[in-house]
């Protein structure tokens, strides 16, 4: 997969480009990240790439004009690209959203705009930009950060990035765990701090850990998710298993408070 990430700070993305599943997709060649820089398309002496707002007010605004170059060279890069401006007034960004760029990863590439200062001029995201996606409902100082955790998430999502012991699959809000949470992890020591690994994990019955490790995903989920567990219920529904690990958990509750 392709993504060109048009940014005034290229050297940041070494960040994804130099370290760990990301930078070993890169190595491998499964993801090819490019870094457009719109200072380079910029045509006078001081390559000017910011302004003063029309109307006043404090900041600066990244001009349409080198914005605009830097897409249409990227494009020539990377082939037919869908264009992504991450703003904070775009759509939150979700695990679907992020599997659907994977899946279209073979016929489409990314070209990920990261503004700075006050943001960009509105009539090059009217011009150039298909989508708008945020990482959530915060504000940082550029979409540099953004653009990274886009290309990890979806990094992921491709084929051998990730290998079949450590797949997407078994992550939250994936495969089994749509709209799920992750179960808790332990790894050695048995006891840490005083407190002990919950013994199922220990017995090596595989039947008893794969319903606890449900049961917990289920409650962690019902209980700091609300809002995902109801998504659960409405969209994949429940099993009668899951129904009844809830159900199990509930009683165990009330005898806890009656003891
Ligand atoms: C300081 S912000 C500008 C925010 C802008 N004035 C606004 O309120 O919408 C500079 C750049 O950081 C990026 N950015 C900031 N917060 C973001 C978020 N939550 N999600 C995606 N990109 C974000 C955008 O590319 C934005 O152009």
């Amino acid at each position: 997969m392709h993504i060109a990430v048009i940014t005034l700070f290229p050297e940041m993305l070494c960040a994804v480009t130099d370290f760990g599943v990301t930078g070993r997709a890169v190595e491998q060649g499964r993801l090819r990240i490019s870094a457009v820089n719109p200072r380079d398309f910029t045509t006078d002496r001081h390559r000017t790439v910011d302004d003063r707002p029309f109307g006043g007010g404090p900041g600066m605004v990244m001009k349409a004009e080198p914005l605009a170059r830097a897409v249409e060279y990227a494009r020539r890069i990377t082939g037919p690209a869908r264009v992504i401006y991450l703003s904070p007034q775009g759509r939150i960004l979700d695990q679907p959203a992020v599997r659907r760029f994977a899946a279209e990863a073979a016929s489409e590439s990314l070209i990920l705009v990261a503004g700075r200062y006050e943001g960009v001029d509105e009539r090059f995201i009217e011009a150039h930009v298909d989508e708008q996606w945020s990482i959530g409902d915060y504000v940082v100082s550029g979409g540099e950060l953004p653009a990274m955790v886009l290309v990890d998430a979806v990094a992921r999502c491709l084929p051998g990035v990730l290998g079949d012991e450590a797949s997407a699959e078994q992550d939250s809000f994936s495969g089994e765990l749509e709209n799920l949470l992750d179960c808790p992890h332990y790894t050695r020591p048995e006891v840490w701090a005083e407190r002990r690994v919950p013994p199922v994990l220990l017995g090596g019955d595989h039947e008893a850990i794969r319903r606890w490790r449900r049961q917990q995903a289920l409650e962690r989920t019902r209980e700091r998710r609300p809002d995902l567990f109801r998504a659960r219920e409405s969209a994949q529904g429940l099993s009668e298993e899951d129904k009844r690990m809830l159900a199990d958990n509930g009683r165990r509750h009330d005898q806890d408070n009656e003891s």
